[in-house]
């Protein structure tokens, strides 16, 4: 694994961090000794493990709620992140969900709202928000979550999730230019088919064990597959060279 001091007096904000995929980011990172600013999801009254809490009773993390799906959601977890650092040196967009199938004919207004205002509008709005800390870094490092449906497009239910995925490798391309001269890299994860809740919601057994079939690895991805990766893009040593960039993590579902 990544060496202890590896991120040492760096600070990092993790959104979507309270469990899935996030919640090992978080876990790498602070093993790896920063500072980090972990988004719990929409609630801080649940059950996290025990790390998240010893790490916050050594004011190593900070848990924050907010709910991004809602207008406006992202504010309040911005005002309250920023209060924490004086700069930023890493933020990972990763709070998202599918909130449901959605038939392209049955879709309403409301849903396809939410689905865009959760997984396109807050990764905006945060980031934005966050731009004067994370140029105050001189060297910090952007990495968003996008899917691999990002680019075959996804199943059924799932055009609007699919969609604003490829909106957010789009938009963190455009500002890999932008913000270069800044020292901010900007690069994403596109994660296959991962085993976390997400899928305990959208996926039946059938279609997953279908899915693990067609994988040329032979199995379905795990929260410890994607973690490094993140930790990789955000680390200068190792990706110093590395912006604009999509690292898919599917064991070989999708090679192109
Ligand atoms: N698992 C996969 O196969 C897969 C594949 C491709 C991409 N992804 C992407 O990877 C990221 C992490 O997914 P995961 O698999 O780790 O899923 P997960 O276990 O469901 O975790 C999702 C995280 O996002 C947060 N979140 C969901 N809705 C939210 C809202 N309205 N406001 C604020 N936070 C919210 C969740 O918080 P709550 O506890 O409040 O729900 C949770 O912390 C997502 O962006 C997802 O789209 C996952």
């Amino acid at each position: 694994m990544f060496h202890p001091k590896l991120f040492e007096g760096r600070n990092v904000i993790v959104t979507g961090a309270g469990r899935g995929i996030g919640l090992e980011v978080a876990r790498q990172f602070l093993d790896c000794g920063a500072r980090v600013v972990v988004h719990t999801g929409r609630s801080k009254d649940r059950d996290f493990p025990d790390f998240l809490f010893l790490a916050e009773s050594e004011r190593r993390a900070f848990l924050i709620a907010g709910d991004f799906a809602r207008e406006d959601g992202t504010r309040q977890f911005v005002a309250a992140a920023s209060e924490m650092f004086d700069r930023v040196d890493v933020l990972v967009n990763n709070a998202g969900t599918m909130l449901g199938r959605f038939p392209a004919g049955e879709l309403t207004d409301e849903q396809y709202r939410s689905v865009v205002q959760l997984n396109q509008t807050s990764v905006v709005e945060v980031t934005r928000a966050l731009l004067p800390l994370l140029k105050a870094s001189g060297q910090a490092a952007i990495i968003n979550t996008v899917s691999i449906s990002a680019l075959t497009g996804g199943s059924p239910g799932s055009a609007i999730y699919s969609a604003s995925k490829a909106f957010v490798a789009t938009y963190s391309k455009a500002l890999a230019r932008e913000l270069a001269p800044n020292g901010i890299r900007v690069n994403c994860v596109s994660p296959g088919t991962i085993v976390t809740d997400f899928h305990e919601r959208y996926s039946s057994k059938e279609k997953l064990e279908a899915t693990r079939r067609s994988i040329p690895l032979q199995r379905l991805g795990t929260a410890e597959d994607c973690a490094p990766t993140y930790l990789f893009l955000a680390a200068n040593n190792l990706s110093g060279y590395i912006t604009g960039q999509v690292i898919e993590v599917n064991g070989g579902q999708l090679i192109c």
